[in-house]
């Protein structure tokens, strides 16, 4: 690690309360990623010299999310505010070799590694205690407010007890500090609960400083939207819309068309090439990778999945882990998943699930079939409504259907089983043995014809009318 005279402590030991959860606000998911995973790597990239995260409610769920190199966990066990889980971090940060800390509240998703770099470089010519990362809102209920004196920054009063002027003040703590480090740790043991919030704020520090007569900077950004907290569902609902559209917009500049943004839900890490079409109500989600000229049409889910070039998804699919390639066409009402491989051109109809299998080239199941654990080679045809029964109750078995076979319509695969090269099988058939190549399997009772039979049947008794008369 290249030496930057800064570190990073990012708090995120707090409970979702305003969201009314019983989950680590770091565990809830904006636009398809975990919302502490947007702070953590935007403190990643800045590349400080040590990172640390404060931990606390869902401690454990926490750590395995987020556990990554370089980054070392600090216990807050009891969550008695952000100056008591900086109180916490100090054995590390006694022994973090920085002159500089900058620390990070875990719910500002939008900010930016140039913005934290910035913050830093001001501390840095600034030679004060301590640089706040500010700025102005519009409307800016339930953010500690930024108390001037002349230019001079005198202290944070938060929400709960601001007076009715100090309301009015604009200006807002974003809740990302630069601290000197020295002073950091010489003055932190002065914090106290004795407060309206009975909390232990790190904001207090500001006018801790001020007392003994440091300076303290402020850093005003000017797009404020880059320190907007999540504090509650709807802002991150807010948030969320902000993040897709902006996923959108830089889709479309990349030759994407995006027929409604506000309709669609694209994750942040989904790519998509050139002159993709994606139609209003389709999620694209998690690190799904979508080719050339696809055609993603209204409400297909695809997730996880690679589609290369040429592919159209008809409407009302899902596509879960699965590679699609180039020509392939799917749906409507298509469901794909599990590892799922669909070859050239290979095309999969309505209500057609296919499931850890393998289609070959060309080949084409287009009707309410169920492919499960099969293999299926180039150019096969699968008749409507065929089944591969692939589960006896205790494990799975594998199907195998050779290139170029036909199966019926209606075929029951009892696997294991496989079908040879050419063969063909006979509509509704149970095969349950396998078919050698160039073969018609037939499996299924001759049809007995009973002529006249019908008028004899409408002549007789109901059957039920005489059980109730007995
Ligand atoms: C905080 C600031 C406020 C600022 C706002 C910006 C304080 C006292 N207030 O308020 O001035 O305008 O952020 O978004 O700092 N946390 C812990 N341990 C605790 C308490 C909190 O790790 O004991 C963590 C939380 O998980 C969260 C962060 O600290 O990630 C901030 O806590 P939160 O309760 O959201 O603070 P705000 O009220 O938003
Ligand atoms: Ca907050």
């Amino acid at each position: 690690m290249s030496e930057q005279n800064f570190s990073i402590l990012i708090l995120a030991a707090g409970k979702a309360t305003r969201f009314r959860s019983e989950h680590s606000k770091m565990l809830h998911r904006l636009a398809g990623r975990l919302l502490g995973e947007y702070v953590l790597q935007a403190a990643q990239a800045t590349g400080p010299d040590c990172l640390y995260m404060v931990i606390g409610h869902e401690r454990e769920e926490v750590r395995k999310a987020f556990a990554r190199p370089g980054l070392v966990f600090i216990e807050q066990n009891k969550q008695l505010g952000t100056g008591h889980a900086v109180m916490t971090a100090r054995a590390e940060l006694e022994k973090c070799p920085s002159p500089m800390v900058v620390v990070l509240v875990g719910d500002a998703p939008l900010l930016r590694p140039e913005t934290l770099l910035q913050l830093v470089e001001i501390h840095r010519k600034s030679r004060a205690a301590a640089t706040i990362l500010t700025t102005r809102l519009e409307n800016p209920t339930g953010y500690g407010r930024i108390v001037r004196v002349g230019s001079r920054v005198r202290g944070i009063v938060e929400e709960k007890v601001a007076t009715p002027a100090q309301k009015k003040i604009r200006e807002i703590n974003s809740g990302i500090l630069c601290f000197s480090r020295t002073h950091l740790l010489k003055y932190l043991g002065e914090l106290s609960d004795e407060n309206a919030q009975k909390e232990y704020l790190l904001t207090d520090l500001i006018e801790i400083f001020n007392q003994h007569r440091l300076r303290v900077a402020a850093f005003p950004v000017a797009d404020s939207r880059v320190v907007l907290g999540v504090n509650d569902r709807l802002e991150l609902a807010q948030i969320e819309k902000l993040l897709r559209r902006r996923k959108a917009e830089a889709l479309m500049r990349d030759g994407v068309t995006v027929v409604n943004p506000e309709a669609t839900y694209i994750d942040q890490e989904v790519e998509a090439g050139p002159d993709t079409v994606i139609e209003p109500g389709v999620s694209l989600l998690g690190r799904t990778r979508l080719g050339r000229d696809c055609h993603i049409q209204s409400y297909c889910t695809i997730s996880d999945s690679s589609l290369a070039d040429r592919v159209t998804v008809r409407p009302y699919s899902l596509i879960a882990n699965s590679e699609i390639a180039s020509g392939a066409t799917l749906g409507p009402f298509a469901r794909v998943r599990d590892g799922t491989v669909i070859e050239e051109n290979a095309r999969i109809g309505n209500f057609v699930e296919v499931k850890k299998s393998r289609v070959g080239r060309g080949t084409k199941a287009l009707h309410l079939t169920y492919l499960g654990d099969a293999t299926l080679g180039e150019n096969a045809n699968i008749g409507a409504g065929t089944v591969t029964c692939n589960y006896d109750g205790v494990k799975k078995n594998p199907t195998v259907i050779e290139d170029g076979v036909f199966i019926g319509s209606g075929n029951m695969l009892v696997a294991p089983v496989r079908i040879g090269q050419g063969s063909y099988t006979a509509a509704g058939s149970t095969i349950s043995e396998d078919v050698p190549p160039d073969s018609l399997a037939i499996a299924r009772s001759r049809q007995v014809t009973k002529k006249g039979r019908a008028k004899h049947r409408s002549q007789a008794k109901d059957p039920a009318e005489k059980t109730t008369k007995a």
